[in-house]
C-alpha cells in the first residue's frame, strides 16, 4: 500500500517480538506492555463477556438467482451492518484446505528462528515486514507479533520480503488473495445494494478488481501468564474500507464494541469475519459504522489470525456519496486521499482514531 515512507513522529522503537520476550522474562510482564485501562472498572476478562449475535451471512444466498432469497439476505445484511458492523461469512467458496494451508504456512513462518525472520523479512518501509509493534511514547505495546505484506495490486508486492524459505508460503498467499478478491467484490456490491446505492459504487471507489489495495496482516498472539495486564491489539477501528479476517480455529480473543459494551466474536468454523472499516464509514456518510474491536490474550494458548485490509488506491479521493446526503443526514465527513498513509498511521500508534479528524 502506498503509504508515507517516513515513519510518524515520536514513535518508540519497535518492540522485540513477544515470542522472544516470553522466552527470557518468565512470568514477569515487561512494563512497556502493561496496558493501562482508561477506566479501571472496564473488564477485559474474556470469560465473563457475552457473545455478539451470531450474524451469519451466507454468500451463496447473496449471489443467488432467486430474487426472494437474495433480497432476504440483503435485508439481513443491512440490519447487521447497522447494528453490529461485522458478520460471519459462510458458504464463501474458500475451501477448508486453503484455510488450513494459510494458517499452516503462517505457523511455519513464526516457528523459525528470529534471525531468519528478521533478516529475510526486514523492509525499509516501517509499515511492512516482520516484527513487534510500533507505538507512540505514551502507549503500551500490543501483545502481538506480525508479518505485514502489501499484497494487492501485484505490482506493489515487495517479493524480496515475501517468505520464500517457508515452502508454499507465496503460492498459498497468492491463491488466498485471489479468493479474497472474489469475495470482496460480491460483498462490496451487496453492501452497496443493502443501503440502496448502485451496486458498483463501493467496488469502483475501491479501484475494482485491478486497483483495490490489500494489505495483509498475519497476527500471532503468544500466550501470556497474566493476560489481564496486556492486550493483543488495543481498541481500534480499521483504516480499511472493509477487513476480511480469518480467525484462529480454536482460540478466541476478538471482541467488538457495541453501545459502549464489549462482546466476544465466536469462532464459526471456516467462516470469514468481515467488518466495516473507516473508509466505508466515510463513503457511506456514516450510515455504515467502522467497528471498534480489540484482541485479548489467552493464558495458555497462542492464537493466530490473518487479516486482509481492503482499501481504495491511495491516490483516489474518497468522500460520502451524494445520494446518501440529505436534510436528515447532512454531510458528515470531509474528502480524503491516502487515508492509510496520511491519517491512519499518524493516529493509530497514539491510540487515537483518525476518522474523527474528518468529521464536520
Ligand atoms: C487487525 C485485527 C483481529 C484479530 O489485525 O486489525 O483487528 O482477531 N485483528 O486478530
Ligand atoms: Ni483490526
Amino acid at each position: 500500500m502506498s503509504v508515507s515512507t517516513t515513519s510518524p513522529m515520536n514513535l518508540k522503537k519497535p518492540s522485540k517480538p513477544v515470542q522472544e520476550i516470553i522466552k527470557t522474562t518468565g512470568k514477569q510482564i515487561p512494563e512497556n506492555f502493561i496496558y493501562q485501562l482508561p477506566n479501571k472498572a472496564t473488564n477485559h476478562d474474556h470469560s465473563e463477556i457475552k457473545y455478539m449475535d451470531s450474524n451469519i451471512i451466507d454468500l451463496s444466498l447473496l449471489s443467488s438467482s432467486s430474487s426472494n432469497l437474495h433480497e432476504e439476505e440483503l435485508r439481513k445484511l443491512r440490519f447487521i451492518l447497522s447494528s453490529w458492523g461485522g458478520f460471519q461469512l459462510i458458504n464463501h467458496g474458500l475451501s477448508s484446505s486453503l484455510l488450513s494451508q494459510i494458517r499452516e504456512v503462517w505457523k511455519e513462518f513464526f516457528a523459525l528462528p528470529l534471525e531468519v525472520k528478521q533478516k529475510q523479512c526486514k523492509s525499509n518501509d516501517w509499515y511492512e515486514g516482520y516484527g513487534g509493534d510500533t507505538v507512540s511514547e505514551d502507549q503500551s505495546y500490543n501483545w502481538n507479533d506480525r508479518l505485514r505484506l502489501k499484497t494487492q495490486p501485484p505490482d506493489q508486492r515487495n517479493y524480496n520480503i515475501w517468505p520464500d524459505f517457508v515452502p508454499n508460503f507465496r503460492e498459498t498467499l497468492q491463491e488466498y488473495t485471489m479468493e479474497v478478491k472474489r469475495v470482496l467484490e460480491i460483498i462490496l456490491k451487496a453492501i452497496a445494494k443493502s443501503i440502496n446505492l448502485e451496486e458498483n459504487s463501493f467496488f469502483n471507489e475501491c479501484g475494482g478488481n485491478e486497483g483495490v489495495h490489500i494489505f495483509t496482516r498475519f497476527n500471532h498472539y503468544p500466550p501470556c501468564s497474566s493476560p489481564s495486564q496486556v492486550l493483543g491489539i488495543k481498541p481500534h477501528s480499521d483504516g480499511s474500507a472493509i477487513t476480511i479476517l480469518l480467525q484462529d480455529n480454536e482460540v478466541e480473543g476478538l471482541q467488538v464494541e457495541k453501545d459502549k459494551q464489549w462482546f466476544k466474536v465466536p469462532i464459526v468454523p471456516d467462516a470469514l469475519f468481515i467488518n466495516i472499516g473507516d473508509q466505508l464509514e466515510i463513503m457511506s456518510n456514516g450510515i455504515l459504522k467502522s467497528v471498534i474491536h480489540k484482541v485479548v490474550i489467552d493464558k495458555e494458548r497462542e492464537r493466530i489470525s490473518v487479516a486482509m485490509l481492503c482499501a481504495p488506491p491511495p491516490h483516489k479521493e474518497i468522500e460520502p456519496f451524494t445520494e446518501l446526503v440529505d436534510k436528515e443526514r447532512p454531510l458528515q465527513f470531509n474528502k480524503v486521499k491516502n487515508y492509510f498513509g496520511d491519517l491512519f498511521f499518524q493516529y493509530y500508534p497514539r491510540g487515537e482514531r483518525s476518522i474523527t479528524t474528518l468529521k464536520f
